[in-house]
């Protein structure tokens, strides 16, 4: 069953009921201000950091779900009712939710008016702007009262949620006409507010909860709505909001509309007061002033629509598959990017209060966004490195505002140091930028203790080189990728394997994971070696990736599969020998992409052995069976009821993998499926029973041991968003950065006639037309540049602004 549909044409998902399974999301904004916002006008604000600077309040895990927000009220006589649907819930004569790229727009209809409530964070500002469209489509003029309502957030979203005692007694506002001031604890040493406006004169205002709502009142059931009046409230303590109501007569036929915004300043501290306790509010007016016409909103409307435009011109696909065009010309590249701002910090599973930056995650975005964004793809690397520890291990998560790495959660993820190879190498393949490895970087956010990238790539290689246990294989440390597999924690608290203060590293648990890992990037930080003229080090760099090869290929080998790793105890786990757990997903995927196996008939059994036992309509599970009880010696994983998240749960991340490993043995057909079972497009028909988004991949859908299989949960913040791209950019499409330049080797489904692709590579357009009337999966019979036939398929650099015609033959 479906809940809407994709417009393509305006980049869109529109959703046709607000009764959808779960709340839909987007995401607004992509430098520093973001709000969150549901298909019923629920979400929140923060400026940079969902922790420390939220602007507006969000109670998670709430009943009823999804009451603050955005809210816009229409009262209509004696009806009350939102262009969302939600919070009063009055049943709308028509209702639809459109999700484009960085707005959202809920059109609701009611007794003869229509509203459009039309949200986005314009390019370079730090506010959202809610702009409403109100027609009369009767016969007799309307008398409307419209009410725009927040409830702020005390800044700190920990603190406001649990230090009642203090917060009951700082909130304090200011008011002018149409403008309500935020500034609890601007008083002392922080500088910012929050201001919230209408670009239209104000009929009433309230600043207080208790005023608005009724103190036993809510948003469903505002009391001043209910009454058509605010009254002026002043918010001294308690629970601040702004509230701005404006009473508007709409003629037959007429059309109105009224801007609302929520903005966040920060003043200079010596700019903070005008008198004393009053706020410096210059700044404010020039934002408010900004977009006082109707005029100036739709420029903003225009300038963030050609940003879009922009970066998604990077890639684009024409093929004979809808969805397929669908999800790589917008949606994989616009989750892509909202992971890139998000990391996993705020979305409708993640608080915005916990995890920070992951050092890995934020790596391997890095894939899927370095060809849209380069530079601060580059920025991203510096700060990511900079939180590395000198012996190449690193902090497993750091702070945004700051760039610290995290003490709390600390270090010891194995594979961590690894991924910033990836991440490094996927730049330089993307721009050439050579210069970025002389880049002089921090240990640890040390200045004193700086050192060039390069030399962190090293220090990131030599540290799988300096921890290989009894097997010749990579130690595991707390985890690898997988965090809920701790081979080392003994923890007496499953589900707490970050607060784990026991031993989290041994001699003797290894990863054959990591190994793959090792394999897979120690080839790539070779080239970089080679690319220095550092032949001596890409010469050991490749004998010590060889000795860990040959280790996966034998004690990383289980018969029919690799083994997954080697507990504290020496014993294998991911092994038939197992009596749950015999067959991971990840190092089959990690170890082929790697290569490993593929000379042996290995890697081929590999993936034969997970479409056999892991593969699913799905997608595929993590591993198999499920753990059915709580292991000491495994950890977290077996915390899950069966079917869950780490418990064999299909974890969309890795589906990727084992495509892209697919690709790798040339299977175009397998890769492709494996692709479409968790493709959002192509599940789209299933919405009730996957329940998130159909227009974006959640991180888990539950697995087939659980009672709710097919049941996603988690999207959007997910490292599927990067691999998807990667894989199907790359690997499937076949459209390769590499050190050199722009390479093609598809491996499409055999029934795929061609396709074209238009690519923007280092200032250079190409376009490439693909012709697979052979009808292969795999190999390319020849390739001509601008007309003429080229030896390979490597194209050579085109200088800046120059337009290229390639056209590539399968066969
Ligand atoms: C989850 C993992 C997640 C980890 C880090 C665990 O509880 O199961 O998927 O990576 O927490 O927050
Ligand atoms: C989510 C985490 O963000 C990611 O780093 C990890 O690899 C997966 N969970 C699997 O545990």
């Amino acid at each position: 069953m479906k809940f809407g549909h994709f417009d393509d044409a305006r980049k869109e998902y529109v959703i046709t009921t607000p009764r959808t399974p779960l709340p839909w999301i987007n995401y607004l904004g992509s430098e520093d201000f973001f709000s969150l916002v549901s298909n019923t006008a629920g979400g929140y604000s923060f400026y940079r950091d969902a922790r420390m600077r939220r602007l507006t309040r969000y109670r998670y895990n709430s009943s009823p779900l999804d009451m603050d927000g955005h809210h816009i009220y229409i009262k209509d006589g004696d009806t009350v009712w939102n262009p969302g649907w939600q919070p009063t819930k009055t049943e709308l004569d028509s209702y639809a939710c459109r999700h484009g790229l960085g707005y959202t727009i809920l059109e609701g209809e009611k007794n003869g008016v229509s509203a459009a409530q039309e949200l986005f964070v314009p390019t370079g500002d730090a506010c959202e702007l809610d702009r409403l469209t109100l027609k009369n489509k009767t016969n007799a003029t309307k008398e409307l009262d419209v009410f725009s309502y927040v409830e702020f957030c005390l800044w700190d979203a920990i603190d406001d949620s649990s230090n009642f005692q203090r917060n009951f007694s700082t909130g304090e506002v200011e008011v002018e006409p149409a403008i309500i001031y935020h500034k609890t604890e601007y008083r002392e040493r922080r500088n910012h507010y929050a201001v919230f406006w209408s670009n239209t004169p104000v009929t009433s205002f309230d600043t207080t909860r208790d005023a608005f709502c009724g103190v036993y009142g809510g948003p469903a059931d505002p009391q001043a709505v209910r009454a058509g009046h605010c009254s002026g409230s002043i918010a001294h303590g308690w629970a601040p909001v702004g509230a701005l109501h404006i009473h508007v007569t709409l003629a037959p036929g007429e059309e109105k509309k009224i801007l609302f915004g929520l903005g966040y300043i920060e003043n200079p501290q010596e700019e903070k007061f005008t008198a004393p306790g009053v706020i410096n509010k210059e700044r404010a007016h020039a934002m408010i002033a900004r977009y006082a016409t109707d005029a100036q909103v739709d420029a903003a409307r225009k300038a963030l629509a050609d940003h879009w435009e922009a970066l998604l011109s990077t890639y684009h696909l024409e093929s004979g598959e809808e969805k397929l065009n669908r999800m790589v010309n917008i949606w994989h590249q616009y989750q892509c990017m909202v992971t890139f701002n998000m990391s996993r910090s705020a979305s409708y599973f993640e608080s915005g209060t916990g995890r920070g930056m992951g050092f890995r995650d934020s790596c391997q975005d890095l894939l899927g966004f370095v060809h849209i964004i380069p530079s601060r793809a580059r920025e991203r690397i510096l700060d990511i490195a900079a939180t590395q520890f000198e012996d190449g291990s690193a902090y497993h998560q750091y702070q945004p505002l700051t760039k610290k790495g995290n003490r709390d959660i600390g270090t010891g993820f194995n594979d961590d140091p690894l991924w910033l190879i990836a991440g490094t190498a996927a730049y330089l393949r993307e721009t050439g930028d050579w210069s970025i490895l002389d880049e002089q970087v921090p240990f640890d956010n040390d200045a004193s203790k700086a050192q060039s990238l390069m030399e962190h790539l090293r220090r990131s290689f030599n540290f799988t080189v300096t921890h290989l246990g009894p097997h010749g294989l990579p130690l595991i440390g707390r985890a690898d990728w997988n965090d809920c597999l701790n081979l080392n924690c003994f923890s007496e608290h499953p589900g707490e394997s970050f607060q784990i203060t026991g031993p989290s590293e041994g001699p003797v648990a290894e990863s054959v994971f990591i190994a793959g890992m090792f394999v897979k990037y120690g080839h790539e930080y070779a080239e970089l070696c080679d690319h220095l003229n550092l032949a001596d080090e890409a010469a050991a760099a490749r004998k010590a990736v060889d000795g860990v090869e040959q280790a996966a290929l034998t004690s990383g080998w289980d018969g029919a599969w690799f083994r997954r790793a080697y507990d504290a105890f020496g014993k294998p786990v991911g092994s038939k020998e197992c009596t749950e757990g015999q067959i991971f997903i990840e190092p089959q995927g990690m170890c082929v992409m790697a290569g490993i196996g593929k000379e042996t008939g290995q890697a081929a059994q590999a993936l034969k052995s997970v479409e056999e036992r892991l593969d699913t309509k799905y997608g595929v599970v993590l591993h198999q069976p499920a753990y059915t009880s709580y292991q000491l010696n495994l950890g977290e994983i077996s915390s899950y009821p069966p079917g869950y998240k780490e418990n064999a749960g299909i974890f969309c991340h890795n589906n990727p993998w084992i495509s892209c490993a697919e690709a790798v043995l040339g299977h175009g057909d397998r890769a492709f499926e494996v692709y479409r079972k968790t493709c959002p497009a192509y599940i789209e028909d299933i919405s009730e029973i996957h329940r998130t988004e159909p227009y974006v991949y959640s991180q888990m859908v539950a697995g087939k041991d659980a009672p709710t299989f097919g049941e996603a949960k988690n999207s959007w913040l997910t490292g599927t968003a990067a691999w998807t791209f990667f894989n199907v950019s790359q690997y499937i499409l076949g459209i390769q950065p590499t050190l050199d330049g722009l390479k093609v080797d598809p491996c499409i489904p055999h029934t795929l006639g061609g396709f074209t692709v238009t690519r923007r590579y280092r200032g250079a357009t190409y376009h490439i037309a693909v012709d697979n009337t052979a009808a292969v999966q795999y190999g390319v019979k020849s390739v001509a540049v601008d007309g003429k036939p080229i030896e390979g398929s490597l194209l050579p650099l085109a200088p800046e602004g120059a337009v290229v015609e390639v056209q590539v033959t399968m066969g």
